[in-house]
């Protein structure tokens, strides 16, 4: 595999593994090298420590002396011994509660210990040999643990077996052929794995003696394609590590084996009707292979374990999840990189479809199972987020982390402490920026040991790239221990970048397939070429015969191009504006042949159905005629549960084209052979290079298509802009932090001084010098100082009532001055509320509490109807005069009380002038409460659809807009004495407005993944509760739920899974919290004061 163009540039050279503070940043000089810190001696010494302590007990076995060569094991001197309690260690192989959802890949480790064990229980003399054992261990050690000691011995450690094995005399030991030599630790795990390669083939009457590679049993690696010299870096490579050799000593191996296997039948024996034995000794073995790697990862050594330092398992269900059988060169690289095992703060950047998600996958991993803290990955869209849930739930589920949604609006603030297993957040952009905020406001933010940022580009994309600006710059402040890793594919000023995150850059043009770039003016197809004079060489001529009206209705060809490709094949067309979507794929279907209706048509009916199950048997008029075609549009004017049921007929090829607008351009992994954008332009403005290379990169997705290209359509006017379009770099990107003023800067201070992150002008200064602005500011704001910036922005916000200036320190210098958040600014802090609109919340929840109306819903949704919905918002008189007349006179009181009049309404449908001001803000907000108050009547976003004219995702998007209002005003309320009268009645309105379904779907939709749509369906199934879809068998749901793939069903049981085992844990912290002795008991103080 050729990486061509792959490099490694370091440009910041922060060289600590503690990220220096932001004042060193200032005053010392950047490559500043330093030594070792003493957390990492102490580190080191503890592993030497229960290195020590692991010296123990008896029966030793050779490993032979060719492992030490195997840099795969961990070079641990000393001795291992694996502890099975009685209660863990029993193996029945009858009883698996792994059932349906065995998950195991058939190279796994612990699939061999399967084998094994089946293997083994299959040959009657061993049958007779473990029921003894069993007998014995029964007799002997019934109510004890039973411990099962391995201890590898080499030749250069001394060993007294006799000492431990009279102080173990209580445990009893496997009795294994005693050797006199000793050579390394290594996990039990991996002993045995290694001494079962090693006699699989005799024992399955192969030769005893032929050498067993680690690579026949394991995808092969990347490093068997590396370059030489890429070999020759001193970072450990793959095959280096795979030269697992096993022991040549037969009859050693088979005695640890026998003794496992006997010990493990024994176990069999013994009753224990609760608990799966077999999914314990699994647990076990894994969380010892889990604490290997720990140490390994601790010990900073080259030495990556089986996996990038992580148990072989994982690597196992990269092969069974996700098809992934070997790393690309670049992704070895990447991991090994000599920072990156620092832990130094890391960017990367690859083209599309490079597959950027595995490697910090992986880090991910390494971060929750090996240095054991949590970690944060952010995303930029709820569908994203989900998507990620689902398919890292399984991972959870089988390796022992949650897994936790923070989207839409699911997420906790601040999030659940968890007793031993650790979290992976999964956020939004704006959910993580709580989550870091409520993490600083608890003193935990050091908990979070990775936070990982994919689509880094976005950083410079208005209101959200001023908010992940805002969280990474509070994280790089408040923690010196967490790492921050950013990727992308459309990323330029990346020095900026790494300035501002203190991070080294890694970079590569790999793209596992090829993308070929064309453009089409008339009937020609150029394609790009950088090599050519003007960017661009003659490719061929599009023949095909056009019929008059065929040439008026399709003068782009779009016909002739799609065709080129579907059905066999899936094809995209970006169009500028939704209506064009729908408009493309209606002219399309119209000029495709009957033939088209052919293809699936089985399929195809289902998905209508489905549509309509989910729709409340409506249908969209033009995906009624496209879809039998194989052809849909997908925009934001679709629904979730449409969007995801059109989703995925796409990707599994039974709608084989998407007519869509721009939204579809980031990180969606739906494939397209061929990828057209209908004009270079999204809504009126022209295309940006990164905008069009999102969009092409769509083509050729790696493990979904084998080749892939892309066709810009243009115009000869746009000619020229094009040219330069596919040739100039990518866009840089330029912090928002000060443009988004009430959403970037003042937000940030406010929480700044709230969070007392800094609370004098001189370090919120210094603050502000560290953030992405600091470091473009000479390029952003050239007018201004930044500290004139700082100044003006906290004049603000006092002014606004929100910070107030000590007035204690009067007599101190203005920079030290110190600030605090008045009632109100803690307020809008807590519920995030734009700071543009929290003095109208704040004046408009005061007049509510003079007389609220609370005989229906419609005053409370009034309050908490998005105040930036509404200015964009333009009604339509007609219907809103038709509305406010079918409401009650209480409710029409509820307008007057607003101050809408039912005359203003009345004038405005009839058309007349009116001569009286009125508020256009109020009067739009009660035209969006009137459609909200209408869905929570009537639940059906169809009908609401029709009856207000608006396409159904925009009503949908207003409700979600609302529910997440609804609970920022609610929290809001909360800090707000005077408001206590709205949280009860907030927290049920949020509730209503969030799930806006009958109260029994709720907790099934609480499911990442599960819609109305679908929660209706297996509630009809008879799946109630979260507990009925955490037991489902996927292969049941499938018979049973219509148009229910495998993937998805699987998807729902572990996410199902997840979020049981969360809300266990929770529960159980709680009940752990309520017995627990309070810290300032009476007497508890006295008496330890006492002993002291
Ligand atoms: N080593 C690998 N072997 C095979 N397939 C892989 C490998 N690594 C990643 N993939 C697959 O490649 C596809 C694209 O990967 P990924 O989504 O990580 O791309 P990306 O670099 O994030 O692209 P984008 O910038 O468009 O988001 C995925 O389907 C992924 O499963
Ligand atoms: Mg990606």
């Amino acid at each position: 595999m050729d990486e061509g163009g792959s490099r490694i540039r370091r440009r910041v050279s922060v060289r600590k593994r503690n990220r220096p503070s932001l004042e060193s940043v200032f005053a010392a000089s950047p490559a500043t090298e330093l030594k070792h810190s003493d957390e990492e001696k102490d580190d080191d010494e503890m592993v030497a420590g229960s290195r020590r302590r692991k010296t123990v007990d008896v029966q030793p076995v050779e490993v032979q002396p060719h492992h030490l060569s195997d840099s795969r094991v961990p070079r641990f001197n000393g001795r291992l011994r694996i502890r099975i309690p009685a209660s863990l260690g029993i193996i029945d192989s009858e009883e698996d509660m792994f059932g349906d959802y065995d998950s195991f890949a058939e190279n796994s480790f612990l699939a061999q210990v399967d084998d094994l064990e089946q293997k083994y229980l299959q040959l009657p003399e061993h049958r007779n040999h473990a029921t003894d054992h069993a007998n014995e261990d029964l007799c002997s050690e019934s109510d004890k643990h039973n411990t099962l000691n391995v201890t590898v011995v080499g030749d250069c450690t001394e060993l007294n077996i006799g000492d431990h094995t009279k102080n173990q005399s209580r445990h009893e030991d496997v009795s294994i052929e005693p050797e006199a030599d000793i050579l390394y630790d290594v996990p039990s795990s991996q002993v045995l794995f290694f001494e079962n390669l090693h006699n699989s083939s005799s024992d399955l009457g192969g030769p005893s003696t032929e050498e067993k590679d680690w690579n026949s049993s394991f995808p092969k690696t990347v490093n068997e394609e590396l370059p030489v010299n890429s070999r020759e870096q001193p970072q450990q490579t793959v095959e280096s590590s795979s030269k697992i050799r096993t022991s040549s000593d037969a009859n050693r191996g088979k005695s640890l084996k026998d003794h496992l296997k006997s010990t493990m039948t024994g176990n069999a024996k013994a009753q224990t009707p609760i608990f799966s034995r077999t999914k314990q000794l699994k647990e076990t073995l894994l969380s010892e292979e889990i604490n290997v790697a720990k140490k390994t990862i601790e010990s900073s050594s080259d030495d990556l374990g089986p996996f990038y330092s992580l148990p072989s398992k994982v690597r196992d269900l990269y092969v069974q999840f996700k098809g992934i059988e070997k790393l690309y060169e670049w992704q070895h690289t990447c991991l090994t990189l000599k920072s990156v095992q620092e832990r130094k703060n890391l960017i990367y950047s690859l083209p599309t479809s490079g597959g950027k998600t595995l490697v910090a996958e992986i880090l991910m991993l390494q971060e929750l199972l090996c240095r054991r803290r949590d970690v944060l990955m952010i995303l930029p869209y709820v569908a994203i987020v989900q998507e990620k849930i689902s398919g890292l739930s399984s991972f959870g589920i089988e390796l022992g982390f949650f897994v936790e949604e923070y989207a839409g609006s699911k997420g906790k603030f601040p999030p659940i402490k968890r007793r031993e297993k650790k979290s992976l957040y999964i956020a939004t952009i704006e959910k993580g920026h709580s989550l870091v905020n409520s993490l600083i406001e608890t003193g935990r933010i050091s908990s979070l040991g990775l936070v990982v940022v994919d689509e880094l580009h976005m950083i410079g994309e208005g209101t959200r790239g001023a908010i992940l600006e805002m969280t990474l710059a509070k994280i790089l402040y408040t923690s010196k221990t967490t790492q921050i890793i950013g990727m992308s594919a459309t990323l330029n000023n990346v020095e900026d970048l790494q300035k501002f995150l203190q991070a080294e850059y890694y970079t590569s043009q790999f793209r596992p397939v090829e993308l070929k770039e064309y453009l089409k003016i008339n009937d020609t197809i150029y394609e790009v070429d950088s090599r050519a004079e003007n960017g661009m060489t003659f490719s061929r001529l599009l023949n095909y015969k056009y019929s008059d009206t065929l040439k008026k209705m399709d003068p782009d060809h779009l016909v002739a191009l799609v065709t080129e490709v579907i059905p066999s094949y899936s094809c995209l067309v970006f169009c500028p504006t939704k209506k064009n979507c729908e408009n493309v794929a209606e002219m399309i279907c119209k000029s495709l042949s009957k033939e088209y209706l052919k293809h699936k048509e089985k399929e195809k009916q289902e998905v209508i159905q489905n549509l309509k199950n989910v729709s409340g048997g409506n249908l969209c008029r033009v995906l009624r005629h496209t879809i039998p075609f194989g052809v849909a549009y997908h925009h934001s004017g679709l629904t979730s549960d449409e969007r995801k049921l059109l989703e995925e007929a796409y990707s599994t090829g039974v709608l084989c084209l998407f007519t869509c607008t721009s939204t579809l351009a980031a990180g969606v992994n739906l494939p397209a052979r061929r990828v057209i954008l209908r004009a270079p332009y999204v809504a009126k403005e022209f295309l940006k290079r990164n905008q069009y290379k999102q969009m092409i990169g769509r083509a050729g997705r790696a493990g979904i298509d084998s080749v892939g290209e892309s066709i810009l359509i243009l115009q000869e006017k746009d000619k020229q802009q094009v040219l330069q379009l596919i040739s100039k770099p990518l866009e840089n990107c330029y912090s928002h932090l000060v443009q988004e003023f009430t959403k970037g800067i003042q937000t940030l201070f406010l929480s700044l001084i709230g969070l007392k992150i800094a609370t004098n002008l001189d370090d919120i200064y210094r603050f502000m010098s560290g953030t992405f602005f600091g470091v473009q500011q000479k390029v952003l704001l050239k007018e201004k100082s930044l500290w004139e910036i700082t100044m003006e922005s906290l004049r603000y916000l006092t002014e606004k009532g929100l910070l107030q200036k000590d007035t204690m320190c009067g007599s101190k210098e203005e920079f030290q001055n110190n600030f605090h958040i008045t009632k109100l600014g803690r307020a809008s802090f807590k519920g995030t509320i734009d700071l543009a609109y929290c003095d109208i919340l704040y004046r408009d929840l005061k007049k509510g509490l003079e007389g609220l109306m609370l005989e229906s819903l419609l005053h409370l949704i009034y309050l908490t109807t998005p105040y930036d919905m509404a200015s964009q918002c333009d009604p339509d008189w007609m219907i809103y005069f038709r509305q406010f007349n079918q409401l009650s006179p209480a409710e029409q009181n509820v307008a007057a009380l607003v101050g809408v009049s039912e005359n203003f309404i009345g004038k405005k449908a009839s058309g007349q002038a009116i001569r009286k001001k009125v508020d256009k803000n109020i009067v739009n907000r009660l035209y969006l409460s009137f459609i909200l108050y209408t869905l929570l009547k009537e639940t059906n976003i169809w009908s609401v659809s029709e009856k207000f004219n608006m396409p159904r995702g925009y009503i949908q998007s207003l409700l979600s807009a609302a529910a997440a209002f609804s609970s920022c005003v609610l929290h809001f309320c909360e800090e707000l004495e005077e408001f206590w009268v709205y949280r009860a009645l907030l927290g049920e309105l949020t509730k209503k407005l969030t799930y806006c379904v009958k109260a029994e779907l709720i907790p099934l939709m609480e499911v990442t993944g599960v819609l109305e749509g679908r929660a209706r369906q297996l509630y009809n199934a008879g799946y109630k509760s979260l507990t009925h879809l955490a037991n489902a068998n996927p292969e049941v749901l499938i018979r049973t739920i219509d148009h229910l793939s495998r993937r998805q069903a699987k998807q729902i049981v572990s996410s199902a899974k997840m979020l049981l085992h969360e809300k266990a844990e929770a529960l159980q912290e709680e009940v752990e919290e309520l017995l627990r002795l309070p810290s300032d008991f009476p007497g508890l103080v006295a008496s330890s004061t006492e002993k002291a």
